[in-house]
């Protein structure tokens, strides 16, 4: 994706200045030369004001929302509130027909992703739910080696993500949807659904309160999913452990082993070991800015006119099983889903390679509620 001298950037308002809209992607934008920049919408005056100043953008309340998609002067929105209200803000900046960059999850329930994608069509803008990994070198080779049938017939996923959650983040009190399963459990989810290349047709769940803590849900939850030609994969999400994150990815011919395989930062490179046919090779990637990244593909997709490879049908097959994944939890009961056909992949052409920029300190950040106990 070669941007020439003349090419166009596309404007961004950023809509919910929160914990990630402040230490990822305002600064990663600076990487996105295609991009730039335009406004920012947050209920906190506080930070409408200094963040306004600091990047030298109007601030707009969420109450102005319609006049800034109507105004002229943005392209894109980023969207980062809480996933409760991705479809809130979401269906009416599609509606207007402006593209959508939309964090993960896409939204809290099937039909709330059915009305985005909904929305999309009528506006005809585009959307990309934000799985910065998609863009990330060491994420998309091992999805491509997979392919390439580097490990095998592929049989078996397991993965670990969890960290220590402060309750008073959002995260801690919103129920399911603002829990582990989805926040967390959405990495190894898509990260299986890529490597196998194939949807799960059964969910098994049980999960647990840690002692002494005071979240509204299980705050560590085990999942088992089973796919097509007996695959299987387990993952582990949780918000009352010490930070941890791992992937093993078993074929009948090789392995894998990777970690860090989901978080990002300037320190942080996706690692993996894999072992094929007895002979172990370690690859670690250099740190990139991956949020720079993803917006840089998202706006390359705008500009040329391509749907981004992780839109709305990518978002809405996570969220079919995270919903799966409540009603096992609720009933103790194994969820069926019914067998769909396999998503597009991540693929090389959306490998972005910028250079980290620096990320703020939390002190350096207006009026977040910080996720980390
Ligand atoms: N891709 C990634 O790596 C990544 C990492 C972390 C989070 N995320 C996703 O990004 C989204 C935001 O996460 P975050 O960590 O930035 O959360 P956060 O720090 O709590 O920020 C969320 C922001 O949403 C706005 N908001 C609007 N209505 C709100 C309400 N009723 N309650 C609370 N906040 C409200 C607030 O911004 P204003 O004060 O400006 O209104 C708040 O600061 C989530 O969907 C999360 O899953 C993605």
């Amino acid at each position: 994706m070669i941007q020439t001298i003349d090419t166009p950037k596309i404007r961004y308002a950023v809509v919910g200045v929160g914990q990630i809209s402040q230490q990822a992607f305002m600064p990663g934008m600076a990487r996105a030369t295609n991009s730039v920049l335009s406004a920012l919408v947050t209920g906190d005056p506080q930070k409408a004001r200094k963040l306004a100043a600091r990047y030298g953008i109007p601030a707009y309340h969420y109450d102005d929302l319609p006049e800034l998609l109507r105004s002229g002067d943005i392209d894109a929105v980023y969207l980062a509130t809480p996933n409760a209200l991705h479809r809130r803000y979401g269906v009416p900046v599609l509606e207007a027909g402006l593209h959508l960059l939309l964090e993960k999850p896409m939204a809290t329930s099937v039909a709330d992703c059915e009305a985005l994608i909904e929305a999309q069509r009528r506006g005809g803008g585009r959307l990309m739910v934000a799985y910065r990994l998609h863009c990330e070198p060491g994420t998309v080779e091992l999805i491509s080696r997979c392919r390439n049938g580097d490990f095998g017939h592929l049989m078996a996923f397991s993965s670990t993500f969890g960290q220590n959650i402060a309750e008073a983040n959002h995260r801690g009190h919103g129920g399911y949807w603002s829990g582990p399963v989805p926040d967390m459990g959405t990495y190894p989810l898509n990260a299986v659904r890529n490597l196998f290349a194939r949807e799960p047709v059964e969910v098994h769940a049980t999960g647990s309160r840690t002692p002494g803590r005071h979240f509204d849900f299980d705050d560590t939850v085990s999942v088992i999913l089973r796919f097509a030609e007996g695959r299987l994969a387990h993952f582990l999400v949780s918000y009352a452990c010490a930070p941890v994150e791992n992937l093993t990815l078993v074929g009948d011919r090789g392995s894998v082993m990777a970690t860090p395989c989901y978080t990002f930062g300037p320190t942080i490179g996706i690692t993996y070991t894999t072992t094929i046919d007895g002979r172990q090779e370690t690859r670690r990637h250099d740190p990139v800015e991956q949020f720079g990244g993803e917006i840089f593909y998202f706006s390359d997709c705008i500009l040329h006119g391509h749907d981004p490879e992780p839109d709305g049908d990518e978002g809405l097959r996570d969220v079919r099983v995270l919903a799966a994944i409540e009603r096992a939890l609720q009933t103790g009961q194994p969820q069926k889903l019914d067998p769909i056909p396999p998503a597009r992949v991540a693929l090389p052409d959306q490998i972005m390679t910028f250079a980290p920029v620096r990320e703020p300190e939390v002190n350096e950040m207006i009026g977040i509620v910080p996720q980390s106990a």
